[in-house]
């Protein structure tokens, strides 16, 4: 059966920009999240995503609109009764992301496929959460930000995965312009076991006063030619993200190397979060 109705549980950095992936696509999307005002918020970010790609001619206004028009925000998880997938893209807390599946298992059809976009969290830890029918197809479907932009979706099994859940992933991810990598249930799966012992390192470099955030951050852009500087990176994927990530990475393999550094859990104990608090460790001069 092909899948044509996608809910897609949280609007933030990530959440929004899946459902704006799978309604170009031509796909049906209701966009959740307990309080529909944000639901909203992520249907507008999208609108004004779709309408800079308008001005940059690269798509057409009746194009943005039917794209937007596919898009329904919802605080209602029952709108999950018509959908083929679930992803969820809520907060990185393994409590919450497990009340989310088990409430969603009551509600969604016995054969929806159910894809936590989680960074670094067990995907069987997740999927203990739901019944044993569904845990064949519960799988991780690993995004990048941003998702409108980031060609990969990390494709992650679990012990319980079918080999005919990971292939329909597979396929759907394919038909959104992404390519697949296959990743283990490990902690961090591929790209989040690469990435964090990197900013972490240029953190610590930071801290220890080697260079200044600019510089640590030219260093990687113009030196090894990354789009962005780490501690940039770091401040657009959120510091509260990078940290929660870290923390998982150092329990589940109990290395110190893994960590994360000080001057991280400082920032984030104060509120700065990166780009959007305004602040982390660069000034983005607006919010908090
Ligand atoms: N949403 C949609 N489109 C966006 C966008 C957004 N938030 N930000 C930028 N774009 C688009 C622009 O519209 C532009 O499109 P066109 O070229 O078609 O016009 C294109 O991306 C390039 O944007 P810009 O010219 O404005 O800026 P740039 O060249 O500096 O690129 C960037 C911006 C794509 C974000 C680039 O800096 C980059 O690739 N950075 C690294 C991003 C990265 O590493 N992401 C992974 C983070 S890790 C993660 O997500 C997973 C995790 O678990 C933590």
């Amino acid at each position: 059966m092909p899948i044509e109705d996608v809910f897609v549980g949280g609007a933030g950095l990530m959440g929004h920009g899946i459902a704006q992936v799978f309604a170009a696509s031509g796909r049906r999307v209701v966009l959740y999240e307990p309080e529909l005002a944000r639901a909203e918020a992520g249907r507008d970010r999208i609108a004004g995503n779709l309408q800079r790609a308008v001005d940059k001619g690269r798509l057409d206004a009746a194009e943005r609109e039917a794209t937007l028009a596919r898009i329904a925000p919802s605080a209602d998880p029952a709108d999950a009764a018509a959908a083929g997938l679930v992803v969820e893209a809520i907060f990185e807390d393994v409590d919450v992301k497990r009340r989310f599946w088990s409430d969603l298992d009551g509600r969604a059809p016995g054969d929806a496929i159910f894809a936590s976009n989680t960074s670094s969290i067990s995907i069987d830890t997740l999927a203990a959460a739901v019944g044993e029918g569904r845990r064949g197809r519960f799988v991780g479907m690993h995004f990048f930000s941003p998702v409108p932009v980031m060609p990969l979706v990390e494709l992650v099994r679990g012990g319980t995965t079918t080999d005919a859940t990971a292939e329909t992933v597979r396929a759907l991810s394919a038909d959104l312009g992404k390519q697949v990598i296959v990743s283990a249930d490990r902690p961090g799966f591929i790209v989040n076991r690469m990435l964090m012992p990197f900013l972490a390192e240029a953190m610590r470099a930071y801290e220890e006063g080697i260079g200044s955030a600019e510089d640590i951050d030219a260093g990687a852009r113009i030196g090894l030619n990354h789009p962005m500087g780490p501690l940039a990176l770091a401040d657009f994927i959120g510091l509260d993200v990078c940290k929660g990530i870290m923390d998982v990475l150092h329990e589940g393999f109990g290395e110190d190397r893994f960590a994360p550094p000080r001057v991280l859990v400082e920032l984030v104990e104060a509120g700065h979060l990166g780009q959007k608090t305004g602040r982390g460790f660069h000034d983005y001069g607006k919010g908090a």
